[in-house]
């Protein structure tokens, strides 16, 4: 039997997945690590955490499967994006990883956009957020001097692993594009950018494709972990590129909707010459030569996580959800804004908070939990809008990933209100599942990712939209639209 390993490099935690030539699934197993901290809006994490990590999910895995030990051919991954790994000269890492969801960096986002704002959108296809990389390599050199001197590499959390297993510095460029750094298009670390912000050239590691082989796993680690020291180790791809590449969103007009903590509405994009003007991001795919275009909503899961704990905290999820598909689309003039921590896509404002508008006497807890998911599913069509509207795109397929593909009436719900086809997976491993792809075709099992897709990615349910709510949905989703303008001036750094 042969095998291939993924390991997806979470924020929470490390999994691994174990599957077969046949794509069957054999072993699955996790290891949580920390955040760290130390102040309001901080969030590192420690590289060698993530290191623990790896070493207890591919012991556990192998003793599991002990034959595993000697027939795993590859080894790939996905990550967490644009978090910051410094490295000095002899590859030691500096400090703790700065986090994708780290916000200390608002004033080094305001120098880049005013600096260059037009520039980068241009070269990176992205505008400057908190999040990404550069900003933090900036946040360094104002803040950390003495770290910031002995800088002499940066790498990503998943390529950081790559680094860990083989020796083998590299980024590989789903994740690049992340970093503010990349000429996205072009497929090269932009001269303007790095000359621009005084950023050492080769800070930027070579860059690789998703499928390239960056080396084997290194011998006193395979002894360590009691594997053969011939794993091709292979680059891997940024968390979204791999969840996409494990939902099958690989062809023309598919789209993904991913419904976690935060939600994410994710397209696939035959080329990388589109403009969104940085109302989308716009990242190289996983898929070689291939791009995604990405919109976010920050709180999509998070909003009814909260609404279910402070309004229902004694319902289960099922109890509070069921029956909603009584209620009438729009739930009878109720709408609710997901912004409870600020919204990403497609106003990018940190300021601005959520809101039930238009309560009536008549409204009950059903109400209210139906406008929640409106709510999320609105935000969320937003960046579908986005898109169909810069392109002329139009969505044969929405694959529905995470916890909005866990109830038939949000299923539902999805397909109306994007008026599309809706599917869900026979089987969710989310990122893990893109990266152990990545490995089958490092391995060779395949020829290109799309075929590896192919042959692996099963659909199980399919949700057609209803013409009468998805056109009331139409309507709906424009009031919707008004609230935003009509309602920011209240949230805007006025006093409380
Ligand atoms: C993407 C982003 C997150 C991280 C989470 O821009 O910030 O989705 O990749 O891991």
């Amino acid at each position: 039997m042969s095998y291939v390993l993924g390991l997806d490099l979470g924020t929470g935690s490390l999994k691994g997945l174990l599957m077969n030539r046949e794509g069957l699934i054999i072993a699955t197993k996790t290891s949580e690590y920390d955040l760290i901290s130390t102040q309001p809006g901080y969030s590192e994490q420690r590289p060698a955490d993530w290191i623990e990590a790896a070493k207890i999910v591919i012991k556990d895995i192998i003793a599991e499967i002990p034959d595993a030990a000697g027939q795993i051919e590859a080894i790939s991954f996905s990550g967490q994006m644009h978090s910051l790994v410094l490295l000095d000269q002899t590859g030691a890492v500096l400090r703790n990883a700065i986090l994708w969801n780290d916000v200390r960096t608002t004033a080094q986002c305001k120098t880049i956009m005013d600096q260059m704002g037009a520039r980068v959108i241009e070269i990176t296809k992205n505008k400057a957020l908190e999040g990404f990389t550069l900003p933090k390599l900036l946040w360094v050199k104002e803040n950390e001097p003495e770290i910031w001197s002995q800088a002499a590499r940066f790498l990503l959390p998943k390529d950081y692993l790559g680094y860990w297993l083989t020796g083998n510095q590299q980024m590989e460029y789903s994740d690049a594009a992340g970093t503010l750094l990349l000429d996205v298009t072009n497929k090269v670390w932009s001269r303007d950018i790095l000359e621009a912000f005084d950023v050492p050239a080769d800070f930027c590691p070579p860059l690789v494709r998703s499928i390239d082989c960056i080396g084997t796993v290194k011998q006193e680690i395979a002894e360590e972990l009691g594997l053969t020291s011939d794993i091709k180790v292979i680059a891997g791809g940024a968390d979204n590129a791999s969840a996409a590449v494990g939902a099958g969103i690989v062809h023309d007009n598919t789209a993904m909707c991913s419904i976690g903590t935060s939600g994410v509405f994710l397209a696939y994009e035959p080329d990388g010459t589109k403009n969104y003007e940085g109302h989308l991001h716009y990242f190289n795919h996983a898929e070689p030569e291939k791009y995604y275009s990405m919109g976010v909503t920050l709180a999509a899961g998070h909003s009814l996580n909260w609404f279910k704990k402070t309004f229902a905290k004694d319902l289960s999820y099922e109890e509070l959800l069921s029956g909603i598909d009584e209620i009438s689309a729009g739930s009878d003039g109720l709408f609710f804004t997901p912004y409870i921590v600020g919204e990403r896509t497609p106003y990018t404002d940190s300021q601005v908070r959520g809101s039930f508008i238009g309560m009536d006497v008549h409204h009950t807890l059903k109400h209210f939990a139906k406008a929640v998911l409106e709510g999320i599913t609105f935000s969320l069509k937003d960046s579908q809008l986005l898109m169909e509207q810069y392109t002329g795109k139009q969505f044969e397929q929405i694959v529905s990933v995470g916890g909005g593909a866990k109830n038939k009436d949000w299923l539902q719900m999805q397909a109306d209100i994007f008026n599309a086809k809706v599917v869900t997976l026979e089987t969710e491993q989310g990122p893990a599942q893109g990266a152990t792809m990545l490995a089958a075709v490092g391995a060779g099992w395949y020829e290109t990712v799309s075929d590896c897709a192919n042959d692996w990615v099963n659909f199980k349910e399919t949700y057609e939209p209803n013409p009468q709510k998805a056109e009331r949905y139409r309507l709906l989703h424009k009031k919707y639209q008004n609230i935003y303008p009509a309602t920011k001036s209240l949230f805007a750094s006025t006093p409380n």
